[in-house]
């Protein structure tokens, strides 16, 4: 995705260095969604099934990407991601609790945004909660940016409200 900016090959090239070298990112396949599913229970009170992970892959535009060691069958992380008419969303983004940390976020959405510069996609949105520090991070470093915010949006399971930032990316040579 940096092939544009020579500053950003040269970040690029740190990341790749300091991430496991035996991490691969691959397109989210059939017999990854019931690994999709366990991941996404570990991060959201009301998780997806494989099932449900099944389904919205199948749909027309609706496209994802997992993180594993080389050789694994288990991911480490998935994303979902969904492009329309050159608007894109993700629908979810988790990360292994125990592999945290390590960069392969950055990886999931590195592909994903590579993903959308190869069909020319404008802007990605996404929504997150406003307490939500490792994602905020995450997002704020490829350059999304606030566009609206819905309060009250999530219940957690505490039962308190946490209001939802809706971010965008705007994509294309910049
Ligand atoms: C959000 C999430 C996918 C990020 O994945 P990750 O692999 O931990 O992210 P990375 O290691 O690529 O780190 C991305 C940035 O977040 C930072 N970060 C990671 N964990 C953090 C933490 N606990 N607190 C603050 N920042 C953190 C990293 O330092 C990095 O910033 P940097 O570039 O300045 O170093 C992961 O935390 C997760 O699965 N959370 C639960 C599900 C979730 O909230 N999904 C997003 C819903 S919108």
């Amino acid at each position: 995705m940096y092939w544009y900016l020579p500053w950003a090959w040269t970040l690029s090239f740190w990341e790749e260095w300091l991430r496991p070298a035996d991490t691969v990112a691959e397109p989210l396949a059939a017999d990854d969604v019931e690994w999709a599913a366990a991941l996404h229970s570990q991060a959201f009170s009301q998780p997806w099934s494989g099932d449900e992970f099944a389904a919205l892959l199948s749909q027309r535009g609706t496209f994802g990407y997992v993180v594993r060691r080389s050789g694994a069958v288990r991911p480490l992380g998935v994303v979902l991601a969904r492009l329309a008419a050159g608007e894109a969303e993700i629908l979810t983004i988790v990360v292994d609790k125990a592999a945290r940390g390590k960069g392969f976020g950055r990886l999931l959405m590195d592909n994903t945004l590579q993903h959308l510069h190869a069909e020319r996609a404008e802007s990605l949105f996404l929504e997150v909660e406003e307490t939500n520090a490792p994602a905020l991070k995450l997002y704020r470093h490829l350059r999304f940016e606030e566009v609206g915010r819905r309060p009250a949006y999530y219940t957690a399971p505490d039962g308190t409200k946490q209001n939802a930032l809706i971010l965008k990316r705007t994509l294309g040579p910049s």
